[in-house]
């Protein structure tokens, strides 16, 4: 029996709830297509602080090297927020894992459940046919930048008085663009062949060598798609005015961050949203938000966007089309028996209807 190991990274709020779900929805697959999960937690964000104060131990990320994908849910919430200057932050453990295992791209499909159609807040004809891929650089930019923070410096203050400066720079590598770019090309050609590139090149400097990389890379090597730049500020305007055109939407890391979250809303929420982040060696697969500390331990979290972050480990890390379909089949099947978390109610779901976590993932599970 083939086994797969998985190195899990449950994190914080609500990441070891959906974590369990995850994991459910493994073991039916596993015993369905007669394969092994071997899935050991590890520490990383919140949680890897509290046990020894480093939100990345280096347990972890030996761990994850040695695995054959990893999975995670979500780091970070307010009680490790508010701390003195230089203490760890959760979130360093996500970025210091992306950045050690290489994981540039970040995949983030767009897609609308049809049941859904009505769980969105925008209207159900502008939603209508929205399938889009959010390519987002995951490994440059303002993340990984260079900063500096400065208490106390003359003039910094108003009128003249000491007070504090900071800064955040924003550097890409014309490697960095031409491998995003590439990867965004690909995608294309297995989907719609469009692309648009989103950036400020009408501001900075960064966006102009990324629009002119784009391009070269396109010009060069894929004259077949079709590739269109938008602003990214006229790119958030259009994703809510013309969501159904995009296919592939490639952006830097910051820009694809806002962006993602925005187009989540078009699927109903946040909630429903997987991603996967690739590089050259083994994958990371997480849901595209955060620990939702406003609901964390209360068992009412949506698991689907874990759920389908592991369809995406079954297709692109173990090549189980059969099984990450039958993910997705479940889930399809959920949500037409019109199966709901509080997150994708709309005013017509009956109370029965409504589930929690724990119950959404075995619902999830049985139809596997
Ligand atoms: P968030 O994504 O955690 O939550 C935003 C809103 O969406 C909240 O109202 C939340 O309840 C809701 N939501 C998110 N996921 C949901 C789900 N599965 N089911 C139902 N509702 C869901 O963003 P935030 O509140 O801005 O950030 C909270 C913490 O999460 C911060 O510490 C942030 O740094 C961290 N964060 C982590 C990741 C990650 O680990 N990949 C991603 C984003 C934010
Ligand atoms: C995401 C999150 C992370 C990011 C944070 C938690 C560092 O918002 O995965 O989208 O900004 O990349
Ligand atoms: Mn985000």
């Amino acid at each position: 029996k083939k086994t797969y190991t998985i190195c899990c990274l449950p994190g914080d709020g609500i990441g070891p709830e959906i974590m369990a779900e995850g994991k459910k929805v493994l073991a039916a697959v596993g015993a369905r297509f007669g394969v092994d999960f071997s899935c050991d937690d590890a520490l990383i964000g919140g949680a890897a602080i509290d046990a020894c104060g480093d939100p990345l131990p280096a347990a972890t990320l030996e761990a994850a090297r040695a695995s054959d994908a990893v999975l995670l849910a979500a780091v970070g919430g307010p009680k490790w927020d508010a701390t003195e200057p230089g203490a760890p932050r959760p979130e360093q453990g996500l970025l210091g894992i992306r950045k050690e295992l290489g994981l540039y791209t970040n995949l983030r499909p767009v897609q609308v459940f049809a049941p859904l159609a009505g769980a969105s807040t925008l209207r159900p004809e502008v939603i209508d046919g929205v399938d889009m891929m959010i390519v987002r650089e995951l490994t440059g930019g303002l993340y990984f930048g260079r900063r500096e923070r400065f208490y106390n410096e003359e003039g910094a203050g108003a009128n003249g008085t000491s007070g504090q400066r900071a800064y955040d720079t924003l550097e890409y590598r014309e490697f960095e663009v031409e491998r995003i770019a590439r990867q965004a090309f690909e995608a294309a050609r297995k989907r719609r062949g469009r692309v648009a590139s989103v950036d400020k090149a009408n501001v900075l400097e960064t966006s102009r060598m990324w629009r002119e990389v784009v391009h070269r890379v396109h010009d060069a090597e894929y004259a077949d798609i079709e590739l269109e730049d938008v602003l990214v500020d006229n790119a958030a305007m259009q994703l809510i005015s013309r969501p159904a055109e995009f296919d592939v939407v490639v952006t830097e890391n910051m820009f694809g961050d806002i962006l993602s979250d925005e187009a989540a809303q078009l699927t109903g929420s946040l909630g429903m949203l997987a991603s996967a982040s690739l590089g050259d060696g083994v994958a990371l697969y997480e849901p595209s938000h955060g620990s939702a500390p406003d609901i964390a331990g209360r068992g009412i979290a949506n698991p689907l966007a874990q759920i389908l972050s592991v369809e995406m480990m079954l297709r692109c890390s173990f090549n189980m089309d059969d099984a990450a379909d039958a993910v997705r089949a479940a889930v399809v099947a959920v949500l037409d028996d019109g199966l709901r978390t509080g997150d994708i109610v709309d005013g017509k779901t009956p109370r029965d209807k409504v589930l929690g976590t724990d119950a959404m993932g075995t619902a999830v599970a049985q139809r596997i």
